[in-house]
């Protein structure tokens, strides 16, 4: 608690964009060593929604996230960014606790969800999990009906008394995921029947389903076309009006349209993080700009 009341009152906070007016920071981003490997550029924002502090994981031996501190703002998109095995997908699924599966993870440091210390003892990962959800790389359906996959969670986590009160949770998360009129007149087919597109966009209705705060999502477009990746990127935009999201992509075209925020991971180090529009524009690291012109990765 010490370290992130301390870093709280860094105080040299900026929000969705604010940054590129802060010219205390360009009088600072012109010191910054572009060598070295602690974290350039605006961490902190005002008013958190989740909080990172000095975050190390490791594999066994392997030490594959390196003290990273990083907020992530209320109804922001932020993109995790950085060459493969960087360490994207497993600071991602800290901040869900999806890592506690994998017994040969072992965490220190601090994840905040608001004032809730998400690694405190006394913390149930199955209502956290609802709280902050996740989509993966690969829609991943239950073999299930349409209705059934989104209805799975609020039936366990006790989301609706009635029939009718369920009905109401499925129509509007489909409608929210954007994928409502596609589906409404067969919603007792197989959700595995659906097209890849369909398919990610039901993943973030049973998501949605479950009232979560923020939503993870690792590589989301990955396994889609063009057109549907444009579906689900448009959906990402209208979804940060109610929730915060973090996503992981290879695609910085992307993370440039989808986000505004950006964080670069490379080798475990958090390099860089920054309004969007600035870290793709101005990057102050080298390691940063190697990767988004392609000189890296
Ligand atoms: N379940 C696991 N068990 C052991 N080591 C792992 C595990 N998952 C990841 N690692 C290791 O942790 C490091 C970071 O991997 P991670 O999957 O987080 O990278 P990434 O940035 O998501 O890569 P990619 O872009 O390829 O998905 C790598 O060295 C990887 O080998
Ligand atoms: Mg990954």
């Amino acid at each position: 608690m010490q370290s992130m009341t301390a870093a709280l009152e860094v105080g040299d906070v900026s929000f969705l964009g604010a940054e590129s007016i802060d010219t205390e920071s360009v009088k600072q981003e012109e010191k910054v060593d572009r060598d070295n490997r602690t974290t350039t550029g605006k961490q902190f924002v005002d008013n958190p929604r989740m909080t990172c502090r000095d975050v190390n994981v490791y594999y066994d031996d392997n030490h594959a996230i390196n003290n990273v501190s990083i907020d992530v703002g209320r109804n922001e998109v932020l993109a995790m960014i950085g060459p493969s095995g960087c360490g994207k997908s497993t600071f991602l699924r800290c901040l869900n606790r999806m890592n506690d599966t994998v017994s040969s993870c072992r965490i220190t440091g601090d994840i905040y969800l608001d004032s809730l210390d998400i690694y405190d003892k006394s913390v149930d990962v199955v209502p956290l999990r609802a709280q902050v959800g996740m989509v993966f790389q690969k829609p991943n359906p239950f073999p299930k009906s349409i209705y059934d996959n989104v209805a799975y969670g609020p039936r366990i986590h006790g989301l609706a008394s009635t029939s009718a009160e369920l009905d109401d949770v499925v129509e509007s998360s489909l409608k929210k995921a954007g994928l409502w009129k596609e589906v409404c007149d067969r919603l007792d087919q197989s959700g595995t029947g659906l097209s890849g597109g369909q398919q990610q966009r039901l993943c973030i209705a049973r998501t949605i389903a479950v009232r979560p705060e923020v939503i993870l999502m690792d590589e989301p477009c990955s396994a889609l076309d063009p057109i549907a990746t444009a579906t689900v990127e448009a959906l990402i935009a209208e979804l940060r009006e109610q929730y915060t999201i973090v996503i992981v992509t290879h695609n910085m075209q992307q993370a440039a349209r989808v986000s505004q925020r950006t964080a670069y991971f490379h080798l475990g180090d958090l390099i860089e993080v920054g309004s969007t529009d600035r870290v793709f524009t101005n990057p102050r690291h080298r390691l940063t700009e190697d990767y988004i012109t392609g000189r890296f990765g």
